[in-house]
């Protein structure tokens, strides 16, 4: 990142703490940043929920990133990019990254078989996003959703053998109709980066695991460094030095703090309670 320039501040939105997997990656890759990450823990899971409801509830989290001054936006949530990225990008003010196109991007690159297994939550799959993305690079795509890993996940089984026998049964169901020769499989959905090793074992060697948070934070980065849809940026706060992180969530704080420093991959500190009316 080119350091000579002021500090952006990212605003992450996620229905809960699985976006946190993004921000990890991004911390990674756009340390010199200012972070605001709102987990909408309140109204998760938004996997199992419909379009309306889900865009309705992403444009107020939206919004609240914005006043609270973010000058770019990631939308961290898989199923809310799926189901509400354009009338996001639309309402929002700022530049608006969400994971979809990144990860299949990435995928499409990746694929020599130009054949992809995607998983997601119902409503990730059921949108067709990551199909509908890899289509339009010439892949194709079979899609399949996987709704027991979120609380599998949050119970903190990402190794336990439940998890393994779960994912076994998923995974063969979704390489299988002629997706037997798939050589990519794209992490849909923010909490599945934590059990890629679990995954790892049960794919073919040659599969390779593509994390959207992965590549999200590759593309933000990009970004930032080419100036391409650059944000306004805060002069008020220096280039140089450490991440500054805030942390938003719609119900417990305490619940967040420590669940979420799993996905983080570091504590958690001190977590804002954040009421955001219908
Ligand atoms: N954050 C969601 C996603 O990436 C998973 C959890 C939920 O269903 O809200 O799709």
């Amino acid at each position: 990142m080119d350091r000579s320039n002021p500090r952006t501040t990212i605003g992450v939105f996620d229905s809960g703490m699985g976006g946190l997997t993004v921000l990890k990656s991004l911390l990674e890759l756009v340390p010199n940043a200012n972070y605001l990450y709102f987990g909408d823990t309140a109204r998760l899971p938004y996997g199992s929920k419909s379009a309306e409801t889900v865009a309705k509830y992403a444009l107020g989290a939206t919004d609240f990133l914005e006043k609270q001054g973010a000058n770019l936006l990631v939308i961290a949530c898989n199923t809310a990019t799926a189901l509400a990225f354009v009338q996001i990008a639309q309402a929002a003010h700022v530049p608006v990254v969400g994971v979809v196109e990144p990860g299949a991007e990435h995928a499409a690159s990746a694929s020599k078989k130009r054949k992809v297994v995607v998983i997601g939550t119902e409503a990730t799959v059921n949108s067709h996003a990551y199909r509908k993305a890899l289509e339009a690079r010439g892949v194709q795509a079979r899609e399949k959703a996987c709704p027991l890993f979120v609380p599998l996940v949050e119970e903190g089984w990402a190794e336990h053998s439940v998890t393994e026998q779960v994912a076994r049964i998923y995974l063969d169901e979704a390489f299988s109709d002629g997706f037997e020769s798939a050589d990519v499989l794209v992490l849909g959905c923010t909490h599945y980066p934590l059990i890629k090793s679990v995954l790892d074992r049960m794919t073919m060697p040659g599969v390779e695991i593509v994390d959207s948070a992965e590549s999200t934070a590759q593309v933000v980065a990009e970004k930032l460094r080419t100036g391409k849809s650059a944000p306004e940026t805060d002069n008020r706060t220096p280039a140089v030095g450490a991440p500054t992180l805030k942390f938003f969530a719609t119900d417990s704080v305490e619940k967040f703090r420590k669940l979420g420093a799993k996905f983080l991959g570091r504590p958690i500190d001190f977590v804002q309670h954040v009421d955001l009316k219908e």
